[in-house]
């Protein structure tokens, strides 16, 4: 079984730290999906960004943000003159949590413990590709990295100083899909609160 130790010795590169993780049963999350939905980007980026899990569609592809949600965040990327191959994009959680309602494979929010178990990866991701800002879209992947008491609502937009680089913390794409006008959200308000955000920390990288 997979332990921690595993990365007592950093791997070398990308590529072996990808490997390795394809084979990960550290959590129940591998049993039923296509396989571990490792980062993909410039491997000596300066931006990382890290979402939740990957979907439906990322499971399928086996890369992360190419789906509905990815295509809102190029989108977004775009508009903020940030450009997604100079980055790296990864997630929180590296296999799909979901529930079947009949065929249909439907999100569910993974547990702390499927967040505490991917974590290895992360941090090894992070000591290798080495970034200068850290973009994390999300409450779950804000939470996983700055804890529990993160607030996405106060917080989102705000840089700090997170281990020797500055972290950004912004809402998820996939929230932006979901707006919802009777709960007073706005689809294009929404977008441009994002792209601000993709914008403040594009000009970290400055
Ligand atoms: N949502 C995420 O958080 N990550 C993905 O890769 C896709 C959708």
């Amino acid at each position: 079984l997979f332990t921690t130790d595993q990365h007592a010795d950093p791997p070398p590169d990308l590529e072996t730290l990808r490997a390795q993780a394809a084979g990960c049963t550290a959590c129940e999350l591998h049993h039923d999906t296509t396989g571990t939905v490792f980062g993909t980007g410039a491997p000596q980026a300066r931006l990382v960004m890290v979402g939740e899990q990957p979907g439906d569609q990322e499971d399928r592809q086996q890369a992360p943000f190419v789906g509905p949600a990815g295509r809102l965040l190029d989108e977004a990327l775009d508009e903020a003159g940030v450009a997604r191959d100079d980055a790296y994009v990864t997630n929180a959680v590296k296999h799909f949590n979901f529930r079947y309602q009949g065929k249909r494979r439907i999100h569910e929010t993974p547990k702390a413990g499927h967040i505490r178990a991917c974590r290895p990866w992360l941090d090894a991701e992070l000591a290798l590709v080495k970034p200068q800002v850290l973009l994390t879209l999300g409450a779950t992947a804000g939470k996983a990295l700055l804890g529990s008491s993160f607030r996405i609502t106060a917080e989102r937009g705000e840089p700090r100083p997170w281990n020797d680089l500055t972290l950004v913390p912004t809402i998820h794409p996939s929230a932006i899909l979901r707006a919802d006008p009777a709960r007073g959200q706005d689809r294009d308000e929404m977008f441009a609160g994002f792209v601000a955000d993709l914008r403040t920390a594009g000009e970290l990288l400055a």
